[in-house]
């Protein structure tokens, strides 16, 4: 009987175990053949289906569809265990290779941050860090901002709260603010520099991002005074870019400094020859500084008779692109490793 024969093959099928084929790939598609293929069991049950009279065309239909299904559920239940096995089986080579972890390295702006850091500390300056997320008074009102500044401007700060009648609140635009904060709570004489992140709502491109770093350098103490600072730029710049640097000192406005002046290096690609990175000037420029203007001192609690100070700022970003010849500063922040390679070797 047909439907007999069905039954007993549909056990067959399900009895059906990979795990006994010796040369699987090959039992498996010899099964498959069996079953499935052109002259299999399948189309020769299907032959005598069709001489079947009507009435038990219905019954036969079904269990033979039922055979179909369930040659064809075995047939991808052997094709799974095997290639779950072959998975298994590269998983557990124990003689395959072992992948290397690749060896992580400081990220150059965190390299030049420290540098710098460094060089200040072997003068006697401490590191302070502070906060992010800066009010008016410590981002430019203690730091005799006047009430119309450009910095106050949208254009320039991101405003975390900006309300009539309230004070603001935005990311810090410079480490000033930091000066701020330690003046207020020590007496001098003080001495320290502020490393840290500063934002500007700028475009980014190859020259301007709107996150980037600074260090801020602060001494106040009697009897402070601009050939101090002279001497402390100059000692700076001979560490950082080298024995042979230079400096020059041109007069320029920041509203906590006064006098206010901006620092320039002989170039220390062409040692002050001129090319095309100081643009045929023989001159870098590298950071802004000046002595702490009274008014600063005043606002946080300390005489301004008594005390005299000076301050300086310098954006990393660009310490480092003079030292290492980066084009571009959105490298800094791009993550590509072949960019951070580069700089495996400068601890
Ligand atoms: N805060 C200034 C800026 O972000 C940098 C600066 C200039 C800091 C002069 C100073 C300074 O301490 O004296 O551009």
């Amino acid at each position: 009987m047909l439907k007999d024969l069905i039954s007993q093959y549909i056990n067959e099928i399900r009895a059906a175990r990979v795990e006994d084929f010796q040369d699987k790939a090959a039992e498996i598609e010899k099964f498959r053949v069996r079953f499935l293929g052109r002259k299999g069991v399948m189309n020769e049950l299907f032959e005598q289906f069709k001489a079947l009279p009507g009435v038990q065309k219905k019954e036969m239909g079904i269990a033979l569809n039922e055979l179909k299904n369930a040659a064809m559920a075995k047939v991808e239940e052997f094709k799974a265990f095997v290639e779950e096995k072959m998975d298994a089986d590269v998983r557990h080579d124990l003689t395959l290779p072992a992948e290397l972890a690749g060896r992580g390295s400081r990220h150059v702006l965190s390299v030049t941050m420290n540098e710098i850091a460094e060089i200040f500390a072997r003068i006697g300056f401490t590191v302070v860090e502070s906060v992010e997320i800066e009010d008016d008074w410590h981002l430019f009102s203690a730091l005799n901002f006047p009430p119309d500044h450009p910095a106050r401007d949208m254009q320039d700060t991101f405003f975390v709260e900006k309300e009539e009648g309230k004070q603001e609140v935005a990311l810090r635009t410079h480490t000033s603010s930091v000066q701020v904060r330690v003046m207020e709570t020590h007496k001098p004489p003080i001495r320290i520099i502020a490393p840290g992140r500063v934002f500007r709502n700028e475009a980014i491109s190859a020259r301007a991002h709107c996150i980037f770093h600074q260090v801020e350098a602060l001494y106040v103490d009697k009897h402070v005074t601009f050939a101090d600072l002279k001497q402390t730029l100059l000692y700076f710049a001979k560490e950082m870019f080298g024995e042979q640097t230079q400096i020059r000192l041109r007069p320029s406005y920041f509203p906590f400094t006064e006098p206010s002046a901006e620092m320039d290096i002989s170039c220390n690609i062409c040692g002050g020859k001129g090319c095309n990175i100081c643009k045929g000037t023989g001159w870098l420029e590298i950071l802004g500084c000046g002595m702490v203007d009274p008014n600063v001192l005043e606002a946080c609690g300390i005489d301004s008779k008594e005390y005299t100070g000076f301050a300086l700022g310098m954006g990393v970003e660009r310490m480092a692109m003079l030292k290492y010849q980066i084009r571009d500063l959105r490298l800094y922040f791009e993550n590509d490793l072949r960019f951070l390679h580069q700089f495996d070797n400068i601890i």
